[in-house]
């Protein structure tokens, strides 16, 4: 018998009950076994597999160039780190796009091969079909509007999104949408805070925000950007809870000074 199994773990049933209960859902990224070891144990209740793996693990620009396999890597790791936590994996661009059965051999090999919870896709009523086919097949999915960086060259640029009433009002289209095919919980990235709160009041599914203010059922954020590890990325919604970049500096530079001056390792680190 594992030693966790008393844990009780988040299932997408409890993201439902905490928002029905008014209890905020906390989620950060994660995209290794060591980090999400640290991320669960801290009492997290979702862990996503981002694809800003395409940017803070493998330094791309943009989160188009990474793909399923390497989603699944990443995916494979985190799990084997956690207990409690739901793992989310992002469909990485180019897997869900083309058509709905291409979608769900897509996510079939996200859930067969990482062992990851849900898979969570970018957009609105335009991947309706394939949100639709996915969740036949029993794989819970996670929905993603307002900024969606796998169309950030549609976009052309990081801002804010939906602040005009057109954009505003597709947005809500869109939620409404996703709810009703049946995703479990939708994720909004970086729009106005009232628009957010307003949407997260009209729905029952549970609101997870970046970027979008304090009104909806929970925040996400990138765990390298809110360690501070990632020194140039410091948009206005982001909390660094650390500055890991500088004292990471400092460690590596103490450690080339002890070797280059022979006081590491000394007797009682040596056999
Ligand atoms: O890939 C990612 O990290 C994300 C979050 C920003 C929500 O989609």
């Amino acid at each position: 018998m594992s030693v966790h199994s008393n844990v009780k773990k988040v299932t997408t049933h409890v993201l439902q009950e905490m928002k029905n209960a008014g209890e905020k859902i906390t989620m950060l990224t994660g995209y290794d076994y060591t980090m999400a070891r640290i991320i669960d144990t801290a009492g997290i209740d979702v862990i996503l597999v981002g694809d800003s793996a395409s940017n803070v693990m493998a330094g791309h620009e943009t989160t188009l160039p990474i793909t399923l396999d390497q989603m699944i890597y990443h995916a494979s790791s985190v799990v084997r780190g956690v207990n409690r936590a739901l793992v989310v994996v992002d469909m990485p661009f180019g897997s869900y796009q083309g058509n709905s059965k291409e979608a769900l051999s897509s996510a079939i090999r996200i859930m067969k091969e990482s062992g990851g919870h849900a898979v969570k896709l970018e957009g609105g009523q335009e991947i309706l079909e394939s949100v639709s086919r996915i969740l036949t097949a029993g794989i819970p999915v996670m929905g993603h509007l307002g900024l969606t960086p796998q169309s950030i060259y549609k976009f052309g640029t990081y801002v804010v999104r939906a602040r005009e009433e057109d954009e505003a009002d597709r947005l809500i289209e869109d939620v409404k949408a996703l709810e009703a095919a049946g995703c479990f919980a939708i994720v909004l990235e970086k729009i106005p805070a009232d628009l957010a709160a307003r949407v997260a009041k009209e729905v029952t599914v549970p609101i997870i925000g970046i970027g979008a203010g304090g009104g909806v059922d929970g925040q996400v954020l990138v765990v390298h950007d809110m360690l501070g590890i990632n020194n140039e990325f410091n948009p206005r919604f982001l909390r660094k809870y650390h500055n890991l970049f500088q004292e990471m500096l400092s460690s590596f530079h103490l450690y080339i000074e002890d070797v280059r001056s022979g006081d590491f390792p000394n007797e009682g680190e040596s056999y």
